[in-house]
């Protein structure tokens, strides 16, 4: 058996091992199981690939520099996953999304540098006796122009997540004919690139798609960002098919369209529950109107203490907690945990409302409730908790805002109208946790805090939960 037979069966193991990957993260039960066959995927997928390349009889500098380089890349990923905070996980990986599409870059340029710059080459003339040198051609424009506006893009998202740009949307006059106007020229430059290939095509074709990744992204508000990013996740996997054409390795095509595929529709998810176009976020923030300000007077709020939440929990036969945002910031969720065994000891049934947008990245709220060892069975989605609430005898918001604003069903003016919502207000008693009467995310007032069954509790998460647990 040829070293190539086995590490062409190698990638298929690898591939399997990476569906079942993503088969296994779509449930919390079976994430941490899922997070390993990738881990294994990737590893069966490298140690392949390295023996295909030593087995090319590379130079010894070559192999130097290929452990070297793995060796870096190894310690400063470790190392960004180690330091980095949970909040702080979309601008990384926004990031490392801007690796893949510069990886992608470089491959496609290294194809015409191979082919189209040597057209009597070994490379060239080996593709025209199959016929597919056209193809090629095709594959480098395509591949270039995917990976350079990944790499872009992901560039600014991660700017703008990090701070460090302007997070308001850059709004251009003109700005959905420069979009449109960008994917002709390319299409133009592309057929003219496989009809008749120069260098100046490529390289215009490179720093439209550059400048048109930085305009897309530039052209979106801060809001939609984690959509965004979801959405490079998606370029990204399509950057790495485009490359694996170019390097004919069926791995790097199954792996790139799976993540292709998974990111497209996940940043559909997103967007359905933020209520958002999904065309218009992906069209660089087509179509989008500035929120209207509101300036509605609601009323009084009123206040409760910790021990007041206490009694109101001692008395109570069903809670459910509704977590967001603010327990993440708060890192209150060990101290919910403790307080949901200490209900649950008493008897009290205590389950969680966790909505699709819940925090700053999808599944943010399941993550931090794993991590506190509360039990899966009693953490529920939107869908399958939100009917429960007029059986509830109360309902504790923990630092969420947005997520359970009547608003959204109530007020169609609202900016967030038709959001799907938890419905904690049909509950018998509400206790809201945060520390003011701060808007969230979206920056729309919630009148849920004003309501006659509301109370809220002010002070930071953490905090007032110890407070509770001492007084209980
Ligand atoms: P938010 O609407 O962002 O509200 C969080 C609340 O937590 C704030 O009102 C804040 O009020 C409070 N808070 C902050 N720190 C706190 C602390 N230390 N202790 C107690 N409270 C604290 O949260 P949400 O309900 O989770 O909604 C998420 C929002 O993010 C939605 O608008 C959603 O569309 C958006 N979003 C989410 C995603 C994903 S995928 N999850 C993606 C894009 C956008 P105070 O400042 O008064 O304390």
């Amino acid at each position: 058996m040829t070293i190539e037979t086995i590490t062409w069966s190698a990638y298929i193991v690898a591939a399997l091992l990476f569906i079942l990957a993503l088969a296994g993260l779509s449930k919390h039960e079976t994430a941490k199981v899922g997070n390993l066959f990738g881990i294994a995927g990737m590893t069966v997928a490298l140690a392949a690939t390295v023996a295909l390349v030593v087995d090319l009889k590379i130079s010894t500098t070559g192999i130097v520099l290929l452990v070297a380089a793995m060796l870096i890349g190894a310690l400063i990923g470790l190392q960004r996953a180690r330091v980095v905070e949970m909040t702080q996980m979309p601008e990384l990986i926004a990031m490392l999304h801007s690796f893949v599409g510069l990886a992608a870059v470089l491959v496609g340029w290294n194809g015409y540098l191979l082919v189209e710059h040597e057209p009597n080459g070994a490379e060239a003339l080996h593709l025209d006796a199959l016929g597919t040198l056209g193809i090629h051609h095709a594959e480098v424009s395509i591949g270039i122009f995917i990976g350079a506006v990944t790499f872009t893009g992901s560039i600014v998202a991660y700017g703008k997540l990090a701070g460090k740009f302007n997070s308001a949307p850059l709004v251009l006059p003109g700005k959905n004919l420069i979009n449109l106007g960008s994917l002709v020229v390319f299409a133009a430059l592309t057929a003219w690139f496989v009809v008749d290939p120069q260098l100046w095509q490529l390289i215009a074709i490179t720093a439209l798609a550059l400048a048109l990744g930085w305009h897309l992204v530039a052209s979106i508000g801060g809001g939609d960002m984690p959509v965004v990013v979801s959405m490079l996740n998606s370029y990204s996997g399509w950057a790495a098919a485009a490359a694996g054409f170019l390097l004919e390795n069926d791995l790097l095509i199954i792996t790139g369209a799976l993540v292709g595929s998974s990111g497209a529709y996940l940043s559909y998810i997103m967007c359905r529950a933020m209520n958002r176009s999904f065309i218009s976020v992906i069209a660089g923030g087509f179509g989008i109107e500035a929120p209207s300000g509101d300036a509605v007077d609601y009323g009084e709020h009123h206040e409760i203490n910790a021990e007041g939440t206490a009694e109101l929990l001692g008395e109570a036969k069903s809670v459910i907690i509704t977590p967001g945002y603010g327990m993440a910031v708060a890192q209150a969720q060990y101290g919910v945990a403790e307080l949901t065994n200490r209900l649950r000891e008493r008897g009290v049934e205590v389950r969680f409302g966790i909505h699709p947008v819940a925090g700053r990245l999808p599944g943010h709220m399941n993550v931090l409730l794993a991590e506190a060892k509360v039990p899966y069975d009693i953490v529920l989605e939107l869908d399958e908790i939100n009917d429960d609430f007029p059986e509830t005898d109360v309902v504790l918001v923990i630092g969420a805002n947005d997520t359970v604003n009547p608003a959204a069903t109530d007020d169609p003016t609202s900016p967030i109208a038709g959001m799907p919502v938890l419905s904690v207000w049909e509950s018998k008693k509400v206790i809201v946790f945060k520390r003011s009467m701060a808007s969230g995310y979206a920056g729309v007032q919630n009148p849920l805090f004003f309501r006659d069954n509301t109370s809220m509790l002010f002070g930071d998460a953490k905090d007032r939960v110890n407070d509770i647990l001492a007084a209980l």
